[in-house]
C-alpha cells in the first residue's frame, strides 16, 4: 500500500497495475461453460477484435486456451495501456517460453498475428465486417447496452460470436456487516448509471437485449468476482484491486454528505489494512451468436 499513482484516483478504470491486479480474479470468475461453448462453436482461424482491450490480459488465456491461429487486434481509447499491452504481453509470452515474432505492426504468437491500437471501440465495430469473435471483457458496462448490441451485429460475421465475460451487474457487497451498506451500495450504483452510456445492471440488460434479437444468447453464467483474503493476506495484487474499488466508491460518496458513509469508508480502508475485508462483485459472463448465412 501506499505507492503514488500517475493518474487520476476517481473512476478511471486505465490504471495498468489494477488491470493487471485483476487477472488473477478473472481467471477464477469466468465461466468455463461458457468458455466451452466459445471454443466450440469458434472457426480454426478466426478474426478476433477486443474492444477495451486495456492491457490485453485476455492474450494470453486465448493462446493457453489453443486459439492460437488467426489475427487478435485489440483496441481501447487509451494511447498508455496500448503500449503497455504490447510490450507487456510480448514479454510474458518469452518469459513462458513462447516464441514471439515482432512484425511491422505488432507481433504474431504461434500462427496468430496481434496489433494493439488506440481507437474507439464502437467506431472499430462500426468499420469493422466480417469478424469472427468480438471480446469484451469487464466492459458492457461502460458505453450503453443499445449502443453496443447495434455494433456488435454490425461488426460480426454471420454464426460470428460476441464474447463478454465479467460484466459488471449491479451487485457490490462487503463482508463484514456495516450499518450503512445499503446506502453506500445504492450511491455507488446511481453514480454509475449517472455517467453518459454507464449501465450498473448492464449484465443482465444485455442478456435481455440479446434475447430480443435475431441472434442466439448460447450461454450466460454468473461470473462473480470473489475478493477475500486468505491466510492473513491478499492474493497476488489484490489487495490492490480492492484499494482502487474503494478509491471508486469514494468518488461516488464525495456528492452525499453523512456521517454514516464517512465511517463506512474509514472502516472498509481500515479493513482493508488489516486483511479482514471481503469484497463480492456481481457480473455474468454472455456469449452470443448471430445467425449462420
Ligand atoms: C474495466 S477496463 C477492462 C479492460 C480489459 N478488458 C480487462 O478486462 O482487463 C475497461 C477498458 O475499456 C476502455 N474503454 C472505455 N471506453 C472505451 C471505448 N469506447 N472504446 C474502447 N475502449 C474503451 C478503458 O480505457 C479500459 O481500458
Amino acid at each position: 500500500m501506499g505507492e503514488p499513482f500517475s493518474i487520476p484516483r476517481d473512476m478511471n478504470h486505465a490504471d495498468p497495475r489494477y488491470l493487471e491486479a485483476k487477472r488473477s480474479l478473472d481467471s477464477r470468475a469466468r465461466s468455463r461453460r461458457i468458455r466451452e461453448k466459445l471454443l466450440a462453436a469458434l472457426p480454426e482461424k478466426p478474426t478476433i477484435v477486443e474492444i477495451g482491450c486495456g492491457t490485453g490480459t485476455i492474450l494470453p488465456q486465448l493462446v493457453e486456451w489453443g486459439v492460437d491461429r488467426g489475427r487478435y487486434r485489440g483496441v481501447d481509447t487509451a494511447e498508455h495501456l496500448i503500449a503497455f499491452a504490447q510490450d507487456a504481453r510480448t514479454a510474458e509470452f518469452r518469459h513462458e517460453g513462447i516464441p514471439v515474432t515482432e512484425q511491422e505492426q505488432g507481433f504474431t504468437v504461434g500462427e496468430l498475428s496481434v496489433t494493439f491500437e488506440q481507437a474507439d471501440g464502437l467506431e472499430v465495430l462500426e468499420t469493422t465486417p466480417d469478424v469472427d469473435l468480438v471480446i469484451g471483457q469487464a466492459f458492457g458496462d461502460l458505453v450503453g447496452v443499445s449502443k453496443l448490441v447495434t455494433g456488435l451485429e454490425s461488426a460480426l460475421a454471420p454464426g460470428g460470436l460476441a464474447y463478454l465475460p465479467i460484466t459488471f451487474d449491479g451487485g457490490t457487497i462487503f463482508q463484514p456487516d456495516h450499518p450503512a451498506d445499503r446506502a453506500v451500495e445504492q450511491a455507488y450504483h446511481e453514480f454509475i448509471d449517472a455517467e453518459p452510456g454507464r449501465d450498473s445492471q448492464a449484465g443482465r440488460h444485455l442478456a435481455e437485449a440479446f434475447r430480443r434479437r435475431k441472434g442466439d444468447l448460447l450461454g450466460m453464467a454468473g461470473s462473480d468476482w470473489i475478493l477475500r483474503p486468505h491466510g492473513g493476506t491478499y492474493p497476488v495484487d489484490e489487495g490492490y484491486v480492492l484499494r482502487t474499488i474503494l478509491d471508486f466508491i469514494e468518488s461516488a460518496l464525495s456528492e452525499r454528505t453523512g456521517s454514516d458513509r464517512t465511517d463506512w469508508l474509514a472502516t472498509r480502508r481500515g479493513q482493508l489494512a488489516a486483511r479482514e475485508l471481503t469484497y463480492v462483485a456481481h457480473q455474468y459472463d454472455l456469449l452470443y451468436q448471430l445467425p449462420g448465412s
